[in-house]
């Protein structure tokens, strides 16, 4: 049973949610993403509370966020494209792959042994207070069990983590719905380790070429690019042009000429890319029935947003380990 207490976002909730946080506590709070589970991010016991409060592998390093760019000043080393980054792109869903900086007091077992550190200044009004109040970096990975999809709701976080964390702010339902671009600038060339709302044609001619780490059969730098990810737990078929009678069927777009599917849902009936991120986990979850074969995916275009669906989609496509 969920025993969390879900708080409606009050100036006092936000402040009890500071203060637990300061205090080593855990609290899953909104993000324009996804919802978050965060800790201090300079305290080793409550980093590891994340992992074990997610059964997260300790080799996947965590996102720390800050309210704003000047508060990464001690913790990594800024490079020229990470602040043109910054100042375009933040607060919002990208983060940004850097090394740590020498003097640099976040725990070690947020990077998981790596000698960078996964930043990100979220613009989520209420993920914005919070971390203000709480004047500390926050370790966030989004607030589900390791593995599975992830939450887009505060209910959504109850049924996952509920009794595993402090508190709850509930702050409605995340507009962007897939958690944040991955950029790694520590290497050489910038390179797109996991595709999110910051699109790849939003971030070339500001910094030209991105190489995608995405497709690499090499050992993946970014664990979350993992197969078997973000997965339901029934089977699920993309690019179906019709859905068994013993299936769940997630269209796109305008229904004609799709068939079957014992439960359906659309995820955007205009056909709209941010609408049906916005939905995707959400609906995955409705369609995740036991008694039912699977879910049958139709094709979702692979561009804009549809590029970070179809990855999530792949992934939750994956044969699991
Ligand atoms: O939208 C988001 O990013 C959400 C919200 C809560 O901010 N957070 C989120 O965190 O999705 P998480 O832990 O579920 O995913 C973090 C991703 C993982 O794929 C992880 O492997 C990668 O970022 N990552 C973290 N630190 C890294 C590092 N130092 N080098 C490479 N990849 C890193
Ligand atoms: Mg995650």
């Amino acid at each position: 049973m969920p025993n969390a207490v879900l708080a409606p976002v009050t100036p006092d909730s936000i402040a009890q949610a500071a203060s637990l946080l300061q205090e080593g506590r855990l609290v899953a709070f909104p993000t324009e993403t996804v919802y978050g589970l965060g800790a201090n991010a300079l305290d080793d016991k409550a980093v590891a509370a994340v992992f074990a409060a997610k059964g997260r592998p300790n080799f996947n390093p965590l996102i720390v966020h800050v309210h704003a760019a000047s508060a990464l000043d001690q913790l990594v080393v800024w490079n020229d494209t990470a602040r043109l980054l910054a100042e375009h792109f933040w607060p919002g869903p990208l983060t940004l792959v850097l090394p740590r900086a020498p003097e640099c007091s976040v725990s070690l077992l947020a990077s998981a042994g790596l000698d960078t550190l996964a930043v990100r200044v979220p613009s989520h009004p209420v993920a914005q207070r919070l971390l203000a109040e709480a004047c500390l970096p926050i370790a966030a990975p989004s607030a589900n069990r390791s593995g599975s999809l992830s939450p887009t709701t505060p209910i959504h976080v109850a049924e996952s983590l509920g009794d595993k964390v402090d508190m709850i702010l509930a702050g409605g339902k995340c507009a962007v719905g897939v958690e944040s671009t991955v950029l790694d600038l520590s290497g050489a060339m910038p390179t797109l380790l996991r595709p999110g709302a910051i699109t790849r044609e939003m971030l070339e001619p500001l910094i030209g070429k991105v190489a995608t780490g995405l497709d690499s059969s090499e050992q993946p730098k970014s664990p979350g690019q993992l197969l078997s990810h973000y997965a339901p737990d029934l089977p699920l078929r993309m690019n179906a042009m019709a859905a068994e009678k013993d299936e769940s069927y997630l269209t796109f777009g305008p229904d004609m000429g799709l068939h079957g599917g014992a439960l359906r849902l659309n995820l955007s009936e205009s056909g709209d890319l941010e609408e049906a991120a916005a939905n995707l986990f959400a609906y995955l979850r409705q369609l995740d029935k036991p008694g039912l074969k699977g879910i049958a995916v139709a094709p979702i275009p692979e561009t804009g947003l549809g590029i970070a669906i179809n990855d999530r989609l792949r992934r939750a496509a994956a044969p699991r380990s």
